[in-house]
């Protein structure tokens, strides 16, 4: 993709995020509402963080779409995001959307009314699903967004949902940068009893067991968007910063560079948790988690 070609799309998205975000209200922002003006201003496909093509590799390695064909998908806080429809072109079946904003899943539906998949307006952090219903739970930047709204009881109950809903031994593909993800993930279980064998045997304590920790490569646009913020004054506003072509101009080379570091380091990263799920070794969790709290937009 040339990054110089995303200035315009971006600029409208940034128009429609501006206000809110740059006046750092975040608590808000996890409010249905917000989502719903957001979801209601804004067209076509966004986005958070990555798209398929940077996390299709984790997909591949951990529940290539052979293994989940007939267990079910579950995506959850899809907003306008590709990536529904993206697993759905890599092989994907049986997938089910959840949001909390109707625009948003109004809009979704509308656009992919062709493909086989559910759009449901539901709050993930009370899912109407039966237990065991999904063999896989995807949540791109959902968790985050609730965690950055200070709202951390949120975010557990979105956690304990998830883990309701997924059938035992059932994968979470999570795609965070909160310090505070697998803290969040490991009380969600607390609140799942242990049930007694009857035979009076050891029942296997339920857990999470983390298969992989690295840090993936952030999509074109996430990325411009990262390099922009970076360069613009403490009380700037985003949507200023795509005004100024001189800045784009010099954002958009940095965000090229910045890419092609970051691929040559994701083929080591991926090469190394190839040989660490190869040797059926748990990555050291702790040891890579992002102690900063850092907002969303
Ligand atoms: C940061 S956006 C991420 C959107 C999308 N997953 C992506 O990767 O681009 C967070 C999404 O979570 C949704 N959301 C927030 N709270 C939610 C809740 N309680 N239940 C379901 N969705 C929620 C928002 O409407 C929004 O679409």
């Amino acid at each position: 993709m040339n990054l110089d070609e995303l200035a315009g799309p971006l600029t409208k998205y940034a128009r429609a995020q501006g206000s809110r975000c740059d006046q750092g209200d975040q608590a808000s922002k996890m409010q249905k509402l917000q989502y719903d003006t957001r979801f209601k201003d804004a067209d076509g496909l966004f986005d958070w963080y990555a798209t398929y093509e940077e996390l299709s590799d984790a997909f591949e390695l951990f529940c290539p779409p052979s293994t989940v064909r007939d267990q079910g998908l579950l995506v959850v806080g899809c907003g306008n995001s590709s990536l529904s429809s993206d697993l759905y072109s890599a092989g994907y079946g049986d997938i089910t959307n959840i949001d909390v904003s109707s625009p948003a899943i109004e809009k979704m539906q509308q656009q992919f009314a062709a493909l086989p998949m559910r759009w449901l307006v539901m709050d993930a952090t009370s899912m109407t699903f039966k237990s065991d219903s999904f063999g896989v739970s995807v949540d791109k930047g959902t968790l985050d967004a609730m965690m950055s709204s200070h709202a951390d009881d949120l975010a557990g109950a979105l956690c304990r949902e998830v883990w309701r809903v997924l059938q035992p031994g059932g994968i979470f593909i999570l795609v965070s940068h909160s310090g505070k993800r697998m803290p969040l993930l490991r009380s969600a279980l607390s609140s799942f009893p242990v049930p007694a064998a009857s035979d009076g045997s050891d029942v296997p304590v339920p857990a999470w067991r983390c298969l992989e920790l690295r840090r993936c490569r952030l999509s074109p646009q996430a990325t411009l968007i990262n390099v922009l913020r970076s360069k613009l004054p403490p009380a700037g506003k985003l949507v200023d910063a795509f005004r100024d072509p001189e800045l784009l101009q010099q954002a958009s080379a940095e965000a090229k560079a910045a890419l092609k570091r970051m691929a040559f380091i994701d083929a080591f990263r991926l090469f190394k948790a190839r040989k660490r799920a190869q040797a059926g070794l748990q990555d050291d969790v702790e040891a890579d988690e992002d102690p900063q709290e850092r907002s969303l937009c």
